[in-house]
C-alpha cells in the first residue's frame, strides 16, 4: 500500500468547550489550547482532531452549525483560529476540523431562507415533504427523540432532521449544496488544516421516503465526489464516523482505490454493554470477550487492504475505564491495558482529552445537572412512556451518557482543576482533586507515561504501524493476545481485560523482557504466565 504521512500519526480528540478556559469565562477556547501546545508535544501527538468551533447556537454544543466560515464567538475569532493552526505547526502538530454537513442549524442563512418559501433558492437545501392526512410524512424517528419530522407553518410542509429539529438534515441530492459544502471544505483547506473528521458521514445518503437512513444508495457516491472535488488531490486524513459500517462497508469507505476516506470509526464496541433491539440507554452485563471479537474482526478485515482508526473515547461515549475497566482499585492498571491493547494495533490511534489522564465517568445525583441534549430528550421520553423509573433514567444516564466524557479537563489540583478560573459550563469531576494533568506529569509510573511510551514505540517501530497482525487463538476468552511482524520483527501483547486473574501459556515465545507493561515484570516466562487483573503488556520477541 502506498505510504500516508498519516500512517504512524497519533490523533488526540479536543472538545473545545471543555478543554481550558484563557479568559475566565467558564468555556473553554482557542487561546486555551494554545496554551496548552506544549502538554500536547510532550504527550507526542501529531494531529489535534478539534470537535466543532464554527459559529453555532450551542443546541448541540456546536454540532448544529450557523456559519460554517466563522468561529463561535465563545471560543475566539479566525485570528484565534489562524494562530492555532500556525502555533499548533510549530509544535510538530497539525489541526484536523470536524465536517458536520448532514444537518446545518436551523440559525443557518440557508435554512432561514429555505424557511421563507417553496421556492426560495435555499428550499433544496433541506428535505421538505407534505404532510400526509395531516400528519408527518411517515414514522421516522430522530435520535434526540421524537418525530425526525418537524412541520413549519409557514409553508405547510415538514422538514427532516435526523436530530434535534433545531438541526434540520441538509439535501445532499441538490448539486448546489454539495457544491456549496465542498467550497467551504477548501476555505479550510486553504487555511491549512489537515483534513476533516466527518460527522455521522453515513447519512448523508438517505432516502427518507424509503425510509432509509444510513448507507443509502448514493452514499458512497457523495463521498467520492467530494474526495475528488476536495481532500483527494491534497492528500490529507480523512476520518468518516459511520455507526452503521460493518467490516465490508469499512473497506468500501477506506480501500485506496476507492478514493473516498482514509479511514473510518469502528463503534460496534460500545455496544458490547446493550441490547441488540433497544437504544443506548438499556444495558447489561458487558460482554467482555466480544471486544476482541470485534477489534480482532477488523483487523483481519482491513489488514493489507486500508486502514484502521483506533478509539475507545470520545465525545459521546462514556469513559472507557468506568466502562471497560475498573474505576476503582484497578482504575491505573485497566487504564494502561485498555490503552496497550488498543493501542499496539494497527490502524491510527485516536486519543480523547483526559482519556491519557485515566479520567473517569462523572455521575450525578439529580437530572437539572445534566447538559446533553441527547440525555436530556432520553430522561423525558423514558420516564414519561414508563419505561424506566426516575432512578432508573438517572443510573442509566451516569452510565451511557454524553457529559460524562464533556466534563472540564482537570490540570491540576486547583480550583475546578485549572481549566477555568471562573464558574464551569459544566460540573467539573471532584476527583480532579487527584486525577489531573499535573499530578500525572509528576509520577513516573502514571498513565501519562504509559501513553506517551505507546506513542514513543509507534514513531521507533515500524513494526507498530506496518506489522501484519494475528490474533493468538489459544488464550481464555478474557484474554486479547496478538502479534505484530515486520521485515523479522515480532511484537506479542497480551492483555487480561478482565479482573480476573488468568493464564496464559505461549511456549513458543520463550522468556522475554517486558518492552511495557502495567505490572512491574522482570523476565517474563510465557510458558506458563499468570496474568493480574487487567495485566497487560507489550514484548518484543528476541
Ligand atoms: C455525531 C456527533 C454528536 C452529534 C451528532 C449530531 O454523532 O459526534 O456529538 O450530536 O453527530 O451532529
Ligand atoms: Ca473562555
Amino acid at each position: 500500500m502506498e505510504r500516508k504521512w498519516w500512517h504512524d500519526a497519533v490523533v488526540y480528540q479536543i472538545y473545545p468547550r471543555s478543554f481550558q478556559d484563557s479568559n475566565g469565562d467558564g468555556i473553554g477556547d482557542l487561546q486555551g489550547i494554545i496554551q496548552r501546545l506544549d502538554y500536547l508535544e510532550k504527550l507526542g501527538v501529531d494531529v489535534v482532531w478539534l470537535s466543532p468551533v464554527y459559529r453555532s447556537p450551542n443546541d448541540d454544543n456546536g454540532y448544529d452549525i450557523s456559519d460554517y466560515q466563522d468561529i463561535m464567538e465563545e471560543f475566539g475569532t479566525m485570528a484565534d483560529m489562524e494562530e492555532l493552526i500556525a502555533k499548533a505547526a510549530q509544535h510538530g502538530i497539525r489541526i484536523v476540523m470536524d465536517l458536520v454537513v448532514n444537518h446545518s442549524s436551523d440559525e443557518h442563512p440557508w435554512f432561514i431562507e429555505a424557511k421563507k418559501s417553496k421556492d426560495n433558492p435555499y428550499r433544496d437545501f433541506y428535505i421538505w415533504r407534505d404532510p400526509v392526512d395531516g400528519h408527518e410524512p411517515n414514522d421516522l424517528t430522530a435520535s434526540f427523540g421524537g418525530s425526525a419530522w418537524e412541520f413549519d407553518e409557514t409553508t405547510g410542509q415538514y422538514y427532516l432532521h435526523f436530530f434535534s429539529k433545531k438541526q434540520p438534515d441538509l439535501n445532499w441530492e441538490n448539486p448546489k449544496l454539495r457544491q456549496a459544502v465542498y467550497d467551504m471544505m477548501n476555505f479550510w483547506i486553504d487555511k491549512g488544516i489537515a483534513g476533516f473528521r466527518m460527522d455521522v458521514i453515513d447519512m448523508i445518503g438517505k432516502k427518507p421516503d424509503e425510509k432509509i437512513t444510513v448507507n443509502g444508495p448514493l452514499l458512497h457516491d457523495y463521498i467520492k465526489e467530494m474526495h475528488a472535488k476536495t481532500f483527494g488531490p491534497k492528500d490529507l486524513l480523512t476520518v468518516g464516523e459511520t455507526w452503521s459500517a460493518n467490516e465490508q462497508i469499512a473497506l468500501q469507505y477506506t480501500k485506496p482505490s476507492n478514493h473516498e476516506l482514509s479511514m473510518v470509526f469502528q463503534l460496534f464496541f460500545t455496544q458490547l454493554d446493550q441490547y441488540p433491539d433497544k437504544g443506548k440507554f438499556f444495558t447489561r452485563e458487558l460482554n467482555v470477550a466480544g471486544i476482541k471479537e470485534i477489534f480482532d474482526r477488523w483487523q483481519v478485515a482491513l489488514n493489507e487492504q486500508s486502514w484502521n482508526a483506533l478509539v475507545w473515547e470520545n465525545h459521546d461515549l462514556p469513559r472507557a475505564i468506568s466502562e471497560y475497566g475498573d474505576e476503582g482499585a484497578y482504575r491505573i492498571e485497566s487504564a494502561k491495558m485498555l490503552a496497550i491493547m488498543l493501542y499496539m494495533l494497527k490502524g491510527v490511534p485516536y486519543i480523547y482529552q483526559g482519556q491519557e489522564i485515566g479520567m473517569t465517568n462523572c455521575p450525578i445525583s439529580d437530572v437539572s445537572q445534566i447538559d446533553d441534549i441527547e440525555s436530556i430528550n432520553a430522561y423525558r421520553e423514558l420516564t414519561q412512556s414508563g419505561q424506566m423509573t426516575k432512578q432508573e433514567a438517572l443510573d442509566a444516564i451516569n452510565k451511557k451518557g454524553r457529559d460524562n466524557a464533556r466534563t472540564p479537563m482537570q490540570w491540576d489540583n486547583s480550583a475546578n482543576g485549572g481549566f477555568t478560573t471562573g464558574t464551569p459550563w459544566l460540573h467539573v469531576n471532584p476527583n480532579y482533586q487527584t486525577i489531573n494533568v499535573k499530578a500525572a506529569l509528576e509520577d513516573q509510573d502514571s498513565i501519562f507515561y504509559t501513553y506517551q511510551k505507546l506513542i514513543q514505540i509507534r514513531k521507533q517501530k515500524p513494526v507498530v504501524v506496518y506489522g501484519d497482525y494475528q490474533m493468538l487463538t489459544q488464550t481464555a476468552p478474557e484474554v486479547y493476545a496478538y502479534t505484530r511482524s515486520y521485515q523479522g520483527q515480532t511484537l506479542l501483547i497480551v492483555a487480561n481485560l478482565s479482573a480476573k486473574p488468568q493464564m496464559i501459556n505461549l511456549p513458543q515465545y520463550g522468556k522475554q523482557k517486558a518492552l511495557l507493561s502495567n505490572y512491574a515484570q522482570g523476565i517474563i516466562d510465557l510458558k506458563a504466565k499468570p496474568l493480574k487483573p487487567y495485566e497487560a503488556f507489550v514484548i518484543e520477541i528476541k
